[in-house]
């Protein structure tokens, strides 16, 4: 009989440091002062391999506080508009809208995909390179929905040009995949995507003569932008938003 996955063992000082909580030596410093709690007893030998449970946060502290997530995480994020969706443009990045000390672990947090400046909505991030590669492949089919405002009213022919799949927009060498439009109102529109190409929504709109005057990100795969999460703000995901996000493909 196969036995079940082994959690990762990792070095309490290398798991910490990697974590952003300071060098090893300074992690070995605070284990043997106390400050570092497992399930009740404090860890005074920071040589001691840990199993890397996701559950660590809720069995560790450090300096009286539950633990940051573990390594193989994701969050959703609602990225508000203004902030940039990269590790060093000028001006406000979405890392800054985490922890400062999670800037400093490794692996590093990144954004699956992007969301440009202007556009508002929900954004995972993770440290998950596997998870991350699996959410973006074009085998995962996960679609993207956008709830698109316009300048203009719509002329009613959008819906069809979308879902055709004969879409090029300029500079493109191949047409667009079928996307599917769903009209609110004469200026507003949900949007659903399978790709993610450059500015794509908005490029789309330009082609049909229209304007997006603001653009947010509702949906990913069968996941929602939670409704209580304020713009700025962010969540961990829960293996419940992990199933939500796959199922719908
Ligand atoms: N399409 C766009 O035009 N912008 C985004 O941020 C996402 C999709």
């Amino acid at each position: 009989m196969s036995r079940p996955p082994q959690p990762s063992q990792m070095r309490l000082d290398r798991l910490l440091a990697n974590m952003g909580y300071g060098s090893r030596k300074e992690i070995q410093g605070l284990a043997k002062a106390g400050r570092i709690v497992l399930d009740g007893a404090p860890v005074t030998d920071a040589d001691k391999r840990i199993p890397v449970t996701p559950d660590l946060s809720q069995r560790m502290t450090v300096q009286g506080r539950p633990l940051d997530p573990p390594p193989g995480f994701a969050l959703m994020l609602h990225k508000p508009v203004g902030v940039t969706c990269s590790h060093k443009e000028a001006g406000a990045l979405v890392y800054d809208l985490l922890p400062g000390r999670w800037r400093m672990r490794d692996p590093a947090i990144s954004t699956v995909g992007r969301l440009d400046k202007d556009t508002s909505g929900l954004l995972l991030m993770t440290d998950d390179g596997a998870l991350l590669h699996r959410i973006i492949s074009p085998k995962s089919h996960i679609d993207k929905r956008y709830r698109v405002s316009l300048d203009r009213p719509m002329s009613g022919d959008e819906g069809a040009l979308f879902a055709s799949g004969g879409l090029l927009l300029e500079s493109d060498d191949k047409p667009l995949l079928p996307a599917k439009l769903e009209v609110l109102s004469p200026n507003e529109a949900l949007l659903t995507i399978s790709e993610g190409r450059y500015h794509q929504v908005r490029r789309m709109f330009a082609a049909v003569g229209n304007h997006v005057t603001a653009l947010q990100r509702d949906r990913i795969g069968g996941l929602d932008l939670p409704d209580d999460l304020e713009p700025g703000g962010f969540r961990l995901m829960t293996t419940d938003n992990r199933t939500a996000l796959f199922a719908a493909a």
